[in-house]
């Protein structure tokens, strides 16, 4: 495969503050659940530390260091950070010193009008992240007019949900929607007429995409992968771009017996990062730090915001304990792909 060395298509999000809070050690291992175009890892083998990288999109590789993946500083493996655990165990490389995981879509992935992601980009209606599974035309033609409706309401938030739904089964009964385009379009018209902030398919698209790859469930089974995959003072760093996904971390941060929050409330990236950089505005950035074996957890609580002050500067604090975590409901992607 061809590899384009140096220049990457997707800026790295809140780097500086990724790498404060991974607190990077010189020739540990570290795991980076998303490689994608790999500006975050590339900071972390610069910072000194080695990466076992995965990405489900076989088509990252390109991205690929030469020179550190023939030092053995580097290594890649295609596959779903659902199971990071078990690559870093057949990787050889745990326990992990730092997981990171930057979550959704790239940039290039958004920009390939052939991968089907973009509302903007006339093409197939695909939205798979890897090459395997069901793609995002399987569910627009075969689910009912009701998990439509649900998927569109709860990964997408969208609150004409059911009239995009319904149009959706109209359209379909004529011929099988199978383009970005075709399906942006009837999204258009279920909308009703007058002033809106953004395109009235952007929260349909990210729910199709969301179900589509099982995002949420796989955060969720991610999360609790890296709390038995990371060695003792570990870090975890999470990086999210909507609220389905800040809230799986932030619940799953407070209940788990064996990470402490480092963030109460989650970072942003700043002004001028925003300015350069639009994808970085929807950004949050939550991390925490692996207990040592033999000690209960503890929540950041009063002392988060020292903590995020601290963790600029490279230090950290901790505080109360939490409330435990109630899992989110993943019922509606097992209904569609049971059927
Ligand atoms: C936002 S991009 C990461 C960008 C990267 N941090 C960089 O600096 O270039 C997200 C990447 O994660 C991958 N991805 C998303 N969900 C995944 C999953 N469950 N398992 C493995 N990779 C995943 C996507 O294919 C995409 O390449």
């Amino acid at each position: 495969m061809t590899r384009i060395p140096g220049a990457a298509p997707h800026a790295p999000v809140m780097l500086a503050e990724c790498l404060a809070h991974l607190a990077v050690k010189p020739q540990a291992w570290y795991l980076d659940g998303t490689f994608g175009a790999g500006g975050h890892t590339r900071a972390l083998l610069e910072a000194g530390g080695n990466v076992l990288a995965l990405d489900r999109d076989p088509s990252v590789t390109r991205f690929l260091p030469e020179d550190a993946l023939a030092s053995g500083r580097l290594r890649f493996v295609e596959g779903n950070f659902d199971a990071l655990d078990r690559h870093a165990a057949a990787a050889g490389v745990g326990p992990l010193a730092g997981v990171l995981l930057d979550l959704g879509v790239s940039s290039m992935q958004l920009d390939e009008a052939e991968r089907g992601f973009s509302f903007r980009h006339p093409g197939p209606l695909d939205m798979r992240m890897g090459p395997t599974g069901l793609c995002a035309a399987d569910l627009v033609n075969s689910a009912s007019q009701e998990e439509l409706a649900s998927v569109i309401f709860r990964y997408g938030e969208e609150r004409y949900s059911r009239r995009i739904a319904r149009r959706i089964v109209e359209a379909r009964a004529k011929a099988p929607i199978t383009t970005t385009d075709e399906l942006a379009e009837i999204i258009a018209r279920a909308y009703p007429p007058g002033p809106r902030r953004d395109h009235p398919a952007r929260r349909t698209f990210q729910a199709l995409r969301v179900a589509v790859n099982d995002e949420l469930g796989a955060l969720e089974r991610a999360l609790a992968a890296a709390e038995r995959a990371l060695a003792p003072g570990g870090r975890l760093v999470v990086l999210t771009y909507h609220s389905l996904e800040d809230r799986i971390v932030k619940r799953a941060f407070k209940s788990s017996a064996l990470l402490t929050p480092l963030t109460k409330k989650p970072l942003t990236a700043s002004p001028e990062e925003v300015a350069a950089n639009p994808r970085a505005r929807a950004a949050k950035l939550r991390a925490a730090e692996r207990v040592p074996n033999g000690a209960a957890a503890t929540d950041a609580g009063s002392g988060a915001n020292a903590a995020d002050d601290a963790a600029r500067a490279g230090r950290f604090t901790r505080g109360a304990l939490a409330p435990p975590h109630a899992t989110p409901d993943s019922t509606l992607i097992t209904l569609w792909e049971d059927r």
